[in-house]
């Protein structure tokens, strides 16, 4: 192997003295040890076992066989990566969301910084929940309403209605009917696996703010495909599909694959079309991400999606039911439920395990072949440290139970190490 020209040291140096740093507070992965596939998954987006689903590979198969076009898109939307098969794809997925308009994304993380850094515009104003995903951040942070972008405490009606006065009286043009505000929520979250209180917060805003002057944008992507009818979501879950005014679904998640669709207005599209610099400036998705993207749409629209859904919600309550009985037998300084545990209960599959020891806990797991992913301050707040359980469709109801015996043996052992050492 040629080493790299010494001129690169200085860089290196500060790389390095940058990396010490974090690294002594934060636990960072190299990324050359994958996972065991052996270990049931009880940590990854897949909610519902699609990406390794029989029925998909067979229907990919059998369509890959017969299509013109398999691999790279061969340029962006704007050149020669504006296929037929995107238009298809788009097509469908408009008629499925029942929506005027849709666009098609390489990835979730690509639509918000093509939404947020391109839609609000100098003069509007954006309300966001302070845990709306990082690719939320980043295309605030390149848009022309970033100075006027305000967070409310998660989940917190009080806390909205509060920050929304401020900004209201900060920006008058809004409620003169010259500006917009965006109000920007997910439906789902990833790290408490609580839900957003999407019908009071459309309350709050109906009292402040006239209608057509603000804009609601839901990011769905832990919610598409596993919640709604037909898979649709949590807003079509709600109803509340004629009051929300962008959705973003997310393809890496209980799709199975990547990419992303925007749910939206004809002009919010067009506007995308000149100025949303990652679908400007990036080859589109590939032919055989489309066909597969088709396939799992089969699938989620289709009786098996609604299988998977409410196998997906069983095995949610029955975990639930489980953990809600193990923390009233466990020592409380092993581990504990967030206080939206009991609402967790049975429709969110993600449930926060809070211990002050993650790491010791995710090695544990690990040794007893269950993946786990600490997650650990400052990816969340000190005090809230945990590990974080997804629950699948596919999971077998003994691989929970044993799960919930590991966590109760360990806890026990927590306790009887923690009694020894002070005796
Ligand atoms: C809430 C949320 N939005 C957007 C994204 C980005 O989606 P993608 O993985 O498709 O880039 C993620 C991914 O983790 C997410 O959790």
């Amino acid at each position: 192997m040629k080493s790299l020209p010494s001129m690169f040291s200085s860089l290196h140096t500060s790389l390095q003295g940058i990396l010490n740093a974090r690294t002594s507070t934060v636990p960072f992965p190299t990324l050359t040890d994958a996972l065991p596939t052996s270990a049931p998954d009880l940590f990854s987006n897949d909610y519902l076992s699609i990406a390794n689903n029989g029925q998909l590979r067979q229907s990919f198969l059998k369509r890959i066989a017969h299509s013109s076009h398999l691999f790279g898109s061969r340029g962006s939307r704007m050149l020669a990566g504006n296929t037929s098969e995107h238009i298809a794809l788009e097509s469908r997925l408009q008629q499925y969301f029942g929506t005027e308009a849709v666009m098609l994304f390489n990835s979730g993380y690509d639509a918000n910084v093509s939404f947020f850094g391109s839609i609000p515009q100098e003069g509007d104003a954006v309300l966001f929940d302070e845990l709306i995903h990082a690719s939320c951040h980043d295309g605030l942070a390149v848009s022309r309403a970033r100075k006027a972008a305000r967070p409310f405490a998660h989940n917190s009606v009080i806390s909205f209605e509060m920050v929304l006065r401020q900004v209201l009286a900060g920006c008058p043009q809004i409620v003169a009917r010259k500006a917009t505000l965006f109000v920007v929520v997910e439906s789902l979250y990833s790290m408490d696996g609580d839900f957003c209180p999407l019908p009071d917060f459309l309350r709050v805003l109906d009292r402040y703010v006239p209608s057509g002057c603000y804009h609601v944008v839901v990011d769905e992507a832990h919610s598409t495909g596993i919640l709604g009818p037909g898979g649709r979501g949590f807003v079509a879950e709600l109803g509340l599909q004629d009051r929300v005014h962008t959705v973003i679904h997310t393809f890496g998640k209980a799709r199975g694959l990547t990419g992303a669709v925007i749910t939206t207005s004809p002009i919010v599209r067009r506007f995308l079309i000149h100025y949303a610099r990652p679908l400007i400036f990036s080859t589109s998705l590939p032919h055989m991400n489309l066909i597969a993207l088709q396939c799992s749409c089969d699938i989620i629209e289709g009786p098996l999606g609604d299988q998977l859904r409410t196998r997906l919600q069983e095995l949610s309550a029955h975990f639930g039911g489980l953990l809600l009985e193990l923390v009233k037998t466990v020592p409380k300084t092993a581990f504990s439920l967030p206080e939206t545990a009991n609402q967790l209960i049975p429709f969110s599959p993600i449930f926060p395990i809070l211990t002050p020891q993650p790491v010791a806990l995710a090695t544990y797991l690990e040794k007893h072949g269950y993946g786990a992913t600490a997650i650990a301050f400052p990816a969340v707040p000190r005090g809230q440290e945990r590990i974080r359980v997804v629950i699948h469709a596919g999971n077998a109801e003994s691989d929970l139970d044993n799960f919930v015996a590991l966590l109760r043996h360990w806890a026990m052992a927590q306790h009887a190490s923690g009694w020894s050492a002070r005796l």
